[in-house]
């Protein structure tokens, strides 16, 4: 690892935040966020002063024309702006008043699988013969007349349907009207790298890249082995929860498209690539490249998953640490537009408040989720009121629209993000927690976010320096060291509802910069010294560990 922090890039040294467009800011007043309310908030997200938010990358969920049958993931047309968002003169605005503020611009990018209204499928669909049928995924029923193959749909049911027309299935392992393209179709390839430059030429600065280890399958579509350790209470139709992801994801030749991609963002200079990917740790490193030649940030999922439990948290990140190659930058995330809300899954706001220094903290990329700043807990979507297939196919427990809510600006009746009802409910609780009240109140969780994002910008340790974890004999407390050859910071982590004396042997003195109850700024012992329940604390060390 290099020691010359004046090297790293911009995405190593910044921190992401996402926005999901429809729940961000309604200027239209038709119930649903819009570009021009990203424009109208992005002093708050960075303004240069450390009165606004901090971040320094935005990632913006997709705002393709689409029937938005799965949100804007199901996308009719990659080179353009759905007219419910804005149209691309707005995009351009954006983009330059993102950029004036420094501000760097992350487009979501959606490759495996189009809208079926996409003019590639309407073309595909309409004959065996046309030119463009390879595009996408077809094949015949077997004998019986059944699917393909045993693959599931991720929103439940099978991921084959039957075009009558021309009697062969389309694989889409979505909704069913979100086709699977065929990157093994050199044609198809060549108009999907050309969407890159499309948008690339218009100056973003990154892709977050949808589902992106599912964009090859098995040459021979196989059947997935069952998976023994499936829940055994999943809904009948979760035939996909049932399985194993052998053919379906991570197939070897992936890696030949991804070096693809990557050669078209550095055409470009130093653009970033993003990949939303799963899948255990040895298959996951591997989209950073062998010669560092394919994504700068493959999304380390893995701490969303962790129980709420130090030792839990360390493992994950030490392994993760492990495995990476000289030459790959970590990075985290904690929350998304398809989880529960953090505040909800790690248990209260206490420990939303620690999760937060956590992930700000630790070496490597943070991307925060739009309204996590605000502890935003689940919404509570009334059944009649589910918008997301997952949710409707898969079981209200499962909808992901509770993470979805609209962004809560002040207490006016719709939170300020629109004035009229929004395409998902305002969470209960937006007259006490909103922007505006939380920029006045010097303890709340964005108080906190702010002091975090603008600490970390101003201390090379922690946007730079080195990781390592230290031992200690207090239990349910997570310890480590973030240093550079000048600067050092201890953090101190405690998972436990109950307060902890912690000591750190080999060390005299230190000075809390910042403690998520936001109420002390002191010199301490290391020794021994105390913290409160769910306390975390950044401490600027003296001596040597
Ligand atoms: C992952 C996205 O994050 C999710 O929202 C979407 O439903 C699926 N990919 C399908 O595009």
């Amino acid at each position: 690892m290099t020691n010359d922090l004046s090297a790293l890039h911009w995405w190593q040294r910044g921190v992401v935040y996402q926005i999901y467009p429809r729940s961000f800011q309604d200027t239209t007043q038709n119930g649903v966020g819009d570009l021009a309310g990203i424009i109208a908030h992005l002093d708050y997200l960075n303004d240069g002063t450390s009165a606004s938010l901090g971040v320094d990358a935005i990632w913006l969920s997709p705002f393709y024309p689409s029937p938005m049958k799965d949100f804007g993931y199901d996308v009719a047309d990659y080179c353009d702006v759905d007219p419910l968002f804005g149209d691309l003169a707005t995009f351009d605005r954006l983009v330059a008043e993102a950029h004036r503020r420094g501000i760097k611009v992350i487009i979501d990018w959606v490759p495996n699988h189009t809208s079926d209204q996409h003019p590639w499928f309407i073309a595909s669909r309409s004959s065996r013969d046309h030119s463009q049928r390879d595009w996408y995924i077809w094949r015949d029923p077997q004998p019986d007349g059944s699917p393909p193959n045993n693959w599931g749909s991720f929103f439940g049911g099978p991921a084959w349907t039957l075009d009558p027309a021309t009697g062969q299935y389309y694989l889409h392992q979505f909704v069913k009207e979100q086709p699977e393209l065929n990157w093994r179709n050199p044609a198809l390839r060549a108009a999907m790298l050309d969407t890159l430059r499309f948008w690339l030429k218009r100056g973003i600065d990154g892709f977050r890249m949808d589902v992106i280890g599912l964009i090859i399958k098995d040459q021979d579509l196989r059947d997935n082995p069952p998976n023994p350790e499936a829940d055994p209470n999943l809904p009948p139709n979760d035939l996909q929860g049932r399985l194993l992801h052998v053919y379906n994801m991570d197939q070897d030749e992936v890696h030949d498209i991804i070096r693809e991609i990557r050669g078209v963002l550095n055409e470009f200079g130093d653009r970033c690539g993003i990949g939303e990917l799963w899948g255990p740790l040895p298959r996951w490193v591997r989209y950073y490249g062998e010669q560092s030649d394919e994504l700068q940030l493959p999304f380390n999922f893995r701490l969303m998953y962790e129980p709420w439990r130090a030792e839990a948290m360390r493992q994950s990140v030490d392994e993760m640490e492990a495995a990476l190659p000289d030459f790959a930058w970590p990075n985290y995330v904690l929350g998304n537009h398809d989880q529960p809300r953090l505040a909800s899954r790690f248990g209260g706001q206490a420990q939303a408040r620690l999760a937060a220094m956590l992930l700000l903290t630790l070496r490597g990329t943070p991307t925060l989720y739009c309204g996590d700043e605000l502890g935003l807990e689940n919404g509570i979507i009334p059944p009649e009121k589910i918008q997301d297939p997952q949710g409707k196919n898969l079981g209200a427990a499962r909808t992901r629209d509770v993470t979805r809510t609209p962004m809560q600006w002040d207490d006016s009746r719709y939170a300020g993000f629109s004035m009229v009802e929004p395409w998902l409910p305002v969470s209960t609780d937006f007259a006490t927690r909103n922007v505006a009240q939380q920029l006045q109140d010097p303890t709340s969780p964005l108080s906190l976010y702010r002091r975090l994002l603008w600490y970390r910008h101003q201390q090379p340790a922690l946007y730079g320096g080195r990781y390592r974890p230290i031992d200690v004999e207090a239990d349910n407390c997570f310890v480590y060291v973030r240093e550079t050859d000048d600067a050092r910071c201890l953090i101190v982590l405690n998972f436990a509802a109950e307060a902890r004396q912690v000591t750190i042997h080999g060390e005299d003195n230190g000075t809390i910069v910042l403690s998520t109850h936001l109420d002390r700024e002191e010199r301490v012992t290391l020794t021994s010294f105390t913290l409160r329940p769910y306390e975390g604390v950044i401490i600027e060390l003296e001596g040597r560990v």
